[in-house]
């Protein structure tokens, strides 16, 4: 493609996307099965090229748009996954096409400067020392393997030079955390055992006292407790778990204090919520992703460690074809990481703060938390539905009063089938939350900056409508 292809081809994209994001046209989300979205996708490929190439690829880009969930719809306010800034976008498009994969400086000097700029300000912003450092992940979930993996390492009597062998590790977290924390503890080698779940308590959060005595059982059990993980919202409720009572069993017992912040952390920014916060700081991980209440397309997670040297050693390696042995231990990035090759993650973080400042990224994360509480209280002060929990960060759940099955899932479908909103539904079964409050929940999360109250009071009205009709 030459350069005046590529220029005009760009615009055009850039045209068709810009008409997307004014008005995202109903449905939300596609009423596309399987089968369905294969056939859009066929892998029938021309052996030749297309005469018009430009007609192919704005072919391709229509499909893929008219294929796609409208994250930019103001009837989006279902999982997390965020309604990402157009400039962020474009950060990633020119990310793309320099390519420079970071495992090395000398690969991607910009990419890994970006990076420790991004991971220093964060850790500033979460309140942690200044010695902490860290690594940017394509995920949550490979940023809280990534934190277990040094936790193991730290805790763990050296698995990388001797292996597990047998060692009854065992990590603590409650069952409403995102399941990435389990399948991190299983990849690690520990097995059902090795993964604990702790109670909640009645808000949901993780029981301070239920995990005092479930280490100590564990250690009458000869099992060798190494970490537990406190969510910082959970991904099942939003609930926000106790940070300063974990952080002090972790320092009773000498346990590695995880927290999997990558929905919630960024409440950190809001002066407000302190004392929501406090414990934070006490983490020997964190984990916060970019890419969900901070704007910012997928994917780019933070994993933070106070002591950045722990985090490197869970990737203690040679390898000489790549890594300087002279590194000082910041600079090859993949030193640090599961990734070899990865994108800039950060580009598109550092470019947004430096265009648009710290402020507008604080209001957003307020806006979300606000938006909830609007909508905790049109749920609340209607007598036909109620509250799970009330809410600790932007995501609530809610259904209809008294009634745990069925009935939610059908209204939930009508309103996704009509397509004006896409809210999710989930299944709550956690150790330590009464058998009455288990079942089927509504569960909506508020990060869309573009759902407004007066949205959110048309769903209300919507969703009660439906279950009248039921
Ligand atoms: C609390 C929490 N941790 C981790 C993850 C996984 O993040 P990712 O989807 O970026 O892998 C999620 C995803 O929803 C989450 O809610």
């Amino acid at each position: 493609m030459r350069g005046t292809e590529f220029r005009e081809l760009g615009h055009r994209v850039v045209d068709v996307l810009a008409s997307h994001l004014g008005d995202p046209p109903d449905p939300v989300l596609p009423a596309l099965s399987p089968s369905a979205a294969c056939a859009l996708f066929d892998p029938d490929f021309p052996e030749a090229g297309a005469d018009d190439v430009e007609a192919v690829l704005l072919d391709a880009v229509q499909r893929v748009i008219g294929a796609a969930t409208k994250l930019h719809h103001p009837g989006f306010i279902g999982h997390q996954v965020a309604t990402p800034l157009p400039a962020a976008a474009i950060c990633d498009f020119v990310d793309a096409l320099l390519n420079n994969g970071m495992a090395i400086f000398e690969m991607g000097k910009a990419g890994t400067a970006i990076e420790r700029a991004v991971l220093t300000w964060l850790a500033a912003q979460l309140g942690l020392p200044s010695s902490s450092s860290g690594v940017l992940t394509s995920g949550g979930s490979l940023g809280n393997l990534t934190a277990l993996l040094a936790a193991r390492q730290a805790k763990g009597f050296d698995p990388w030079q001797r292996g597990v062998r047998g060692q009854p590790l065992v990590v603590f977290v409650t069952d409403t955390a995102h399941y990435s924390v389990a399948r991190a503890v299983h990849i690690l080698g520990l097995g059902d055992e090795g993964c604990v779940a702790v109670d909640v308590d009645e808000r949901l959060r993780l029981d301070v006292r239920a995990l005092e005595a479930a280490v100590q059982k564990a250690l009458k059990q000869k099992k060798k407790p190494i970490a537990v993980v406190a969510s910082a919202g959970s991904t099942a409720a939003g609930a926000w778990d106790p940070l300063n009572g974990v952080a002090d069993v972790c320092a009773r017992h000498g346990l590695w204090f995880h927290v999997d912040g990558a929905h919630g952390a960024p409440l950190a920014l809001l002066p407000e919520r302190a004392e929501q916060v406090l414990g934070l700081a006490r983490a020997d991980s964190v984990v916060v992703d970019f890419h969900k209440m901070l704007l910012m397309p997928a994917l780019v997670t933070a994993v933070l460690f106070r002591d950045a040297k722990a985090g490197a050693a869970a990737f203690a390696q040679q390898a000489g074809y790549l890594f300087d042995d002279d590194d000082d231990g910041w600079t090859d990035v993949g030193r640090r990481t599961v990734e070899c090759t990865k994108k800039m993650l950060g580009f598109k973080v550092w470019a947004c703060l430096q265009a648009y400042g710290v402020a507008f990224f604080r209001d957003h994360v307020r806006a979300c938390c606000d938006k909830t509480l609007v909508l905790a209280n049109l749920i609340s002060a209607h007598d036909e539905l109620e509250l799970l929990v009330p809410p600790q960060t932007n995501i609530l759940c809610f259904r209809l009063k008294g009634r745990s099955g069925g009935e939610n899932a059908a209204v939930r479908k009508a309103i996704v089938d009509d397509g004006t909103v896409y809210c999710v539904q989930v299944h709550l079964h956690a150790r330590g939350l009464p058998k009455e409050r288990s079942g089927l929940w509504l569960r909506t999360t508020l990060l869309n900056p573009r759902t407004s109250e007066s949205h959110l009071r048309a769903f209300v009205d919507d969703v009660v409508a439906r279950a009248r009709q039921l």
